[in-house]
């Protein structure tokens, strides 16, 4: 990865995250700057990281050859305005604030020029299994795709959408997919329980089935409906509970369920653009 001056405004979970995978991938410490309003915080995770910090976004973002958003959609605004007269150097800004469109953030930076990239990362990035999708304005070089893209793949895997609204689908997929996960290893637990099985003993054997199915599934090329066929013996007892699972119709709610998400998505991506 070329080294280039980064600096990250939020300094919370998803740019501690991010920033943990560029210094486990030995990019150096100096070329990354951390600022956040709770300067304690990204003091914190400067000395912890052997990172730079700088308190103030005019001085944060002056040599800045990308600019990461790493806050909260709500205040996205608020940071553009204080942002938009310290860009005179074109730096490549990429976005992880959730719903928020690149036009949008180009109407409050009031510049129409700038390399612009938006992120949907989840969770999992945390300990370096994430699963992001991006999209890039017109403006994003080739470099610019390229460096956005290996800081995400630090974290996990990278997908680039062609279109933007394509992040809406990847957000009920991968962005709030890891909470249907937890439900249903929840739901496994409890089962397990009833069944009289001890409640420490349930919840780890519940979240090694999954994650044991999810590595088999990531290491062979079958897809997922013939690993479901090939461990489900005529007669024997994975039959018996898929036949419950098929009779309450588990994957039309699962159709329903990420369709919501989806049409969530876009309602606050389009409330943020009225903003
Ligand atoms: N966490 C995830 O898994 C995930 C997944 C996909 C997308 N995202 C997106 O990633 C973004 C960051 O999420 P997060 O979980 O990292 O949030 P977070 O932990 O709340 O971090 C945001 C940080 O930004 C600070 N901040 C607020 N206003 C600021 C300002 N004007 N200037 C500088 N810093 C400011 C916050 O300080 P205070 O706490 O003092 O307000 C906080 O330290 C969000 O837009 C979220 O939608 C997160």
């Amino acid at each position: 990865m070329q080294h280039k001056s980064i600096t990250f405004i939020g300094t919370g979970n998803m740019a501690t995250a991010l920033i943990r995978g560029l210094v486990k991938a030995h990019y150096p410490g100096n070329c990354i700057t951390a600022h956040d309003v709770n300067t304690e915080k990204s003091q914190a995770l400067a000395i912890e990281l052997n990172i730079r910090h700088e308190a103030d976004l005019a001085l944060a973002v002056k040599d800045a050859a990308i600019i990461v958003f790493a806050i909260k959609p709500n205040a996205v605004a608020a940071v553009c305005q204080d942002l938009k007269d310290h860009l005179q150097h074109k730096p490549c800004i990429i976005s992880v604030a959730a719903g928020i469109q690149l036009a949008t953030i180009a109407r409050f930076l009031q510049t129409d020029a700038l390399a612009m990239i938006r992120s949907m990362p989840n969770t999992p990035a945390l300990i370096g299994c994430g699963a992001t999708g991006l999209y890039a304005n017109a403006n994003a070089k080739h470099a610019d795709r390229e460096w956005a893209e290996s800081l995400f793949r630090a974290v996990g895997i990278v997908h680039w959408c062609d279109k933007e609204s394509t992040l809406d689908a990847i957000t009920a997929l991968s962005g709030s997919g890891p909470a249907y996960i937890f439900l249903v290893m929840q739901a496994m637990q409890e089962a397990a329980e009833s069944l009289g099985l001890e409640e420490s003993l349930a919840k780890t054997f519940s979240i090694q089935t999954v994650l044991g199915a999810s590595r088999v599934a990531l290491e062979t090329a079958h897809s997922l409906a013939e690993l479901r066929k090939q461990v489900t013996s005529p007669g024997g007892t994975t039959e018996k509970a898929l036949e419950v699972l098929e009779q309450g119709n588990l994957k039309a709610l699962f159709a329903r369920a990420m369709q919501s998400a989806h049409q969530q998505a876009k309602v606050l991506s389009s409330h943020y653009d009225t903003l």
